[in-house]
């Protein structure tokens, strides 16, 4: 049986990697065999696409950033995540092509036509759950901003942030596969808000 492939999406300081542990524990719980890994970076090239595309001294234009960011995944997909998926292991990634939908197609404004239809030529899977981590920018990127020093993507303006938000959530209006979390809740509320959801797919 293939294995379940499921991912984690959301702008900026909207908690997706600290509940990573939540979501650990309920599959160990369930002993279910699973990988994490995460975008870009997770393939054999990602290190360094992650570098490079994360480097706030790069200056890389919106077409390039969005088919490194896809040259990234299909790396991944191959090295990673369709072999695990075929072993039937479980496969857990912190953003995957929504993020490329929703950042490059929201934010830089590039044509999301083109974008679905490289990831068809490319044969790229659909992850069977996806977490959607929302909250206010203005929140955000409060958050975001308490960590280290800001990437290439943190340090751009509210409005840039805005459309990411508005588009993810255009992607969940219309793809049953998203359940959008409310991140803005206190921690407590928003990880039963991720053991709901998790559990209701484990027992679908
Ligand atoms: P992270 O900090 O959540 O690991 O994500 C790295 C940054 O890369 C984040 O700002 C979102 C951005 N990104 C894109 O712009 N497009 C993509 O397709 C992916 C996977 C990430």
């Amino acid at each position: 049986m293939l294995g379940k492939f499921i991912t984690l999406e959301g702008i900026e300081g909207s908690g997706k990697s600290t509940n990573l542990e939540v979501i650990k524990a309920i599959l160990d719980k369930n002993k279910i065999d699973y990988v994490l890994t995460r975008e870009p970076g997770g393939g054999p090239l990602g290190p360094l696409l992650r570098e490079l595309l994360l480097d706030k001294d790069q200056s890389i234009s919106p077409s390039v950033e969005m088919l490194l960011m896809m040259a990234d995944r299909k790396d991944h997909v191959d090295n990673l995540i369709n072999p695990n998926l075929d072993k039937g292991i479980w496969v857990i990634s912190d953003r995957y092509l929504d993020s490329t939908i929703a950042y490059q197609g929201g934010g830089r404004q590039l044509d999301v036509k083109l974008i679905d239809s490289l990831s068809i030529e490319l044969k790229l899977p659909t992850p069977d759950l996806t977490l959607l981590f929302d909250l206010p920018v203005d929140v955000a990127l409060q958050r975001a901003e308490k960590r280290s020093e800001l990437d290439r993507f943190e340090r751009e303006p509210k409005d840039f942030h805005s459309r990411i938000r508005d588009s993810y959530l255009e992607l969940a209006s219309s793809n049953n596969r998203i359940k959008t979390i409310d991140s803005s809740e206190d921690i407590g509320i928003v990880t039963k808000q991720v053991e709901k959801h998790l559990t209701e797919f484990l027992d679908a």
